[in-house]
């Protein structure tokens, strides 16, 4: 694929406020039998300047759509944009570059170095990049985050939630164009979830940051202005300004279509055996426990992709 092919973006007018695209994306694990389609010629478009929120079974290919989505991935066909940009194709450096620079990270796991202080670790990757942070930028989201008074604060001195909301800081520290988040609200109790869903909403809505999340909880989803639903590889349906209610009487019809795949017992819902179809409306529910499931691989790292989560001393330099 040429790099060459950003004037070939398919629909694109100049400023369309796309910020991340994909056109038959497709990735396929493995070969022969034990070959696994995660992808399924998927397409795409991520809006700026929204909060995203992408939900469905486990396996479902959630965390495939964002790894490829942010050059994580390679992808077996199908062409990727991140803005302008198309990445498939990019060469390894290149890429490596444009994560480093376009693109924040968030995981469940908050991949925060341990020896490092909280303003230590907001900066890193940037650090490691050589790049000076903005400081008036970096204040306004150290202020919104509400973590001015814990920047001296190592990791295993701050709780869950301020933990994840020093990953959030790190995410948004060299102002990317595009805020991955993986589950980034799966290790924390729901005070602490809540405290993070809050500051991507503000940051969406208060600091302009285009965020794609992926998650289980129909309650996270409903902080988002859009709810894209993954079965088997493809986007089935998508909901526009969720709530917790209509999000999880979309995600029983997976349930449902589930059982009747598997089991061959009789489904009471409509949907067919990929969830497929249906109205974005929801009906009110008293509102149960999410679909369970972790996610199947978080190892890509919250900082800049050259480092790796688990190295615990960075060269700073
Ligand atoms: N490295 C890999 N090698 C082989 N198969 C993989 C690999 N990563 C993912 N898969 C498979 O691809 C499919 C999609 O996986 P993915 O991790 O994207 O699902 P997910 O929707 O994020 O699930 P979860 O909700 O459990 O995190 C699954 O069937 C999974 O087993
Ligand atoms: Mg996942």
């Amino acid at each position: 694929m040429s790099t060459a092919a950003a004037e070939q973006i398919p629909g694109r007018a100049e400023g369309d406020g796309i910020a991340a695209r994909a056109r038959g994306l497709t990735k396929a694990y493995g070969s022969g039998e034990t070959a696994v389609l995660a992808l399924d010629s998927v397409d795409v478009d991520i809006a700026r300047g929204r909060f995203t929120a992408v939900m469905g079974p486990s396996g479902s290919g959630k965390s495939t759509l964002m790894h490829c989505l942010a050059g994580l991935d390679t992808v077996s066909a199908g062409q990727v944009w991140l803005g302008d940009t198309e990445i498939t194709g990019l060469k390894d450096r290149e890429l490596t570059r444009l994560r480093r620079d376009r693109i924040g990270f968030m995981f469940q796991s908050f991949n925060l170095i341990p020896t490092l202080n909280a303003a230590e670790n907001i900066t890193l990757p940037m650090d490691i990049a050589g790049q000076k942070p903005d400081q008036k930028w970096l204040d306004q989201v150290i202020d919104t985050l509400g973590l001015r008074e814990r920047l001296k604060h190592r990791p295993a001195q701050l709780s869950g939630g301020q933990q994840q909301r020093v990953a959030c800081a790190r995410a948004l520290a060299s102002r990317p164009e595009l805020i991955f988040a993986d589950e980034p609200t799966g290790n924390l109790d729901s005070r602490a979830g809540l405290e993070v869903l809050g500051f991507l909403r503000e940051a969406v809505d208060e600091l302009g940051q285009t965020v794609v999340m992926v998650t289980h909880d129909p309650g996270a989803a409903a902080h988002s202005d859009l709810v894209l639903f993954l079965a088997d590889g493809r986007i089935v349906d998508e909901m526009e300004r969720p709530s917790a209610e209509a999000v999880l009487e979309r995600m029983k019809r997976f349930d449902t279509a589930r059982v009747t795949f598997d089991g061959g017992r009789e489904a009471s819902g409509g949907a067919g055996p990929e969830g497929a179809g249906g109205s974005t409306a929801g009906a009110g529910t008293d509102g149960t426990a999410p679909p369970v499931g972790g996610p199947a691989h978080d190892g890509s790292g919250g900082t800049a992709p050259e480092h790796a989560p688990g190295d615990a001393t960075p060269d700073k330099d």
